[in-house]
């Protein structure tokens, strides 16, 4: 009941400071603190990037960190970009959504209208114990670059592509997977994608071996090409994304001899950095009995273009890739990717009865913050449905992120950042899970 007052009464309560100025004397206006009030928010929403190491620019793990920052803090919670999350909640909600409430917003520019008052009790408000233990949890197996990763000090942005073949004696069903950033200063994000190999490959007992991608070798290039049917699984890895955790029987087998490939992009720096990112991997006890399977549908996928790929100088394009869904499927999660001139994505899937089933839609997109949005139930599509991922990319000089000034030609089928991509992940089963 007093939370349901407090929502009644937020939305006037800084009117009421502004016009009061004085916090203590507005009469039945609670005084927010920040035990009670904002500690909450925080430790839900912002620290698992806000922490030492977090990946996060600075913490807000107590009281003094958060007024230090609260006038950005009110900023960036204002206008939603932070904490991030850019699919419209509106069009679908997912299971590992963020963002604040519109009350909770308000909170915050309340507590801070009523000078910030501390409350009772303790002023820290993480454990760091508790995110230690995300980390250190038991893994049965590591996929690692061999050797670190220079990552120079010339203040630019750097995209590298790592493959790493491996041999095990055996095939092991998949129950977790964590991507483990070596250097948090400088993984911005990063993508991750196995492939199983026809051909077995002995890499004289070494179990795994890693090679930097040089994307002008066209031997190198055609590791992108592995067919549709050896992808097992892919995910994708910002600062506070969570180990990927598979339900019981349900996941994949991590082959005997496969192919991992490791995109990561790493942020600018003024001083020479190293890296040695790996992949954590825990065995599940049984065996799967209902396999993840993906496919990419647009770019280095599978799907019907409705117009040309090129995208000339000055132009704004909107395109659309569709696939047929031949026999029942459901979706469990899916990663929209386009590179820096796109600018909005949306993707829905039409029944054969003419239903139109939203997927996903993000109506700015930032290529900085991808995600692998997670269904908070499998998403069942019927037999005879169409995919439909619609993509809006803006190749004029008014795009921020636009690379090239003056504009230049593009083509949506590149694996270079310079080049577009218009691209619809989707993981899915073929049995009701
Ligand atoms: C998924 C990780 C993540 C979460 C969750 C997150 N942040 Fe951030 N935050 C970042 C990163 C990374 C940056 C720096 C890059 C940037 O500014 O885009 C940042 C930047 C910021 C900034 C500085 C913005 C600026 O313009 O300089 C503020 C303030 C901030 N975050 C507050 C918050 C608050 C408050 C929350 C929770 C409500 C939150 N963040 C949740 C990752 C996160």
């Amino acid at each position: 009941m007093k939370r349901l007052l407090l929502v009644l009464v937020s939305a006037i309560t800084v009117f009421l400071i502004f016009k009061s100025s004085a916090p203590d004397g507005t009469k039945g206006v609670k005084i927010l603190t920040f035990t009670e009030d904002i500690a909450p928010i925080i430790r839900q929403n912002c620290i698992t990037c806000h922490h030492e190491g977090g990946g996060a620019p600075f913490p807000l793990t107590n009281y003094r960190e958060v007024v230090k920052r609260l006038r950005f803090i009110k900023e960036v919670t204002q206008t939603r970009y932070m904490p991030p999350w850019k699919a419209d909640p509106h069009y679908r909600s997912f299971a590992n959504e963020r963002g604040l409430t519109e009350k909770e917003i308000n909170l915050i520019q309340t507590w801070s209208e009523q000078g910030t008052q501390k409350g009772e009790g303790d002023l820290s408000i993480i454990d760091p114990a508790e995110v230690k233990a995300k980390l250190t949890a038991v893994y049965d197996d590591e996929l690692s670059m061999s050797k670190p990763h220079i990552v120079p000090g010339d203040n630019s942005d750097l995209f590298v592509f790592y493959g790493i073949f491996f041999e095990r004696s055996e095939s092991h069903p998949i129950e977790a997977i964590e991507f483990i950033p070596g250097n948090r200063k400088v993984v911005h994000h990063a993508n991750i994608s196995f492939y199983s190999l026809n051909k077995s490959i002995d890499l004289g007992g070494k179990g795994a071996l890693s090679v930097l991608l040089d994307l002008d070798n066209p031997k190198h290039v055609a590791l992108f090409n592995i067919p549709q049917q050896n992808h097992l699984y892919a995910t994708g890895w910002v600062p506070g994304a969570s180990p990927m955790q598979f339900p019981e029987g349900i996941g994949f087998d991590l082959p005997k001899n496969g192919f991992l490939l490791l995109g990561i992009h790493y942020a600018p720096t003024a001083i020479e950095e190293e890296d040695l990112s790996s992949i954590k991997i825990r065995y599940a006890k049984k065996p799967i009995r209902n396999k993840i399977q993906a496919i990419t549908i647009g770019s280095s996928g599978i799907g019907e273009f409705d117009k040309s790929l090129d995208i000339a100088p000055n132009e704004i394009k909107t395109l659309t890739v569709s696939l047929n869904i031949p026999r029942d499927i459901y979706l469990f999660s899916a990663n929209p990717h386009m590179h820096l001139l796109g600018r909005k994505f949306e993707a829905k899937a039409i029944s054969p009865n003419g239903e139109s089933i939203p997927l996903v839609r993000i109506k700015d997109w930032d290529f900085n913050w991808q995600e692998f949005y997670q269904f908070k139930e499998p998403l069942k599509i019927e037999a005879g449905s169409t995919i439909h991922a619609t993509g809006t990319f803006d190749n004029t000089e008014d795009n921020p992120f636009n690379p090239n000034y003056p504009p230049i030609p593009v083509t949506i089928d590149g694996m270079k950042t310079e080049d577009e991509m218009l691209a619809f992940m989707i993981f899915f089963t073929l049995e009701k899970p």
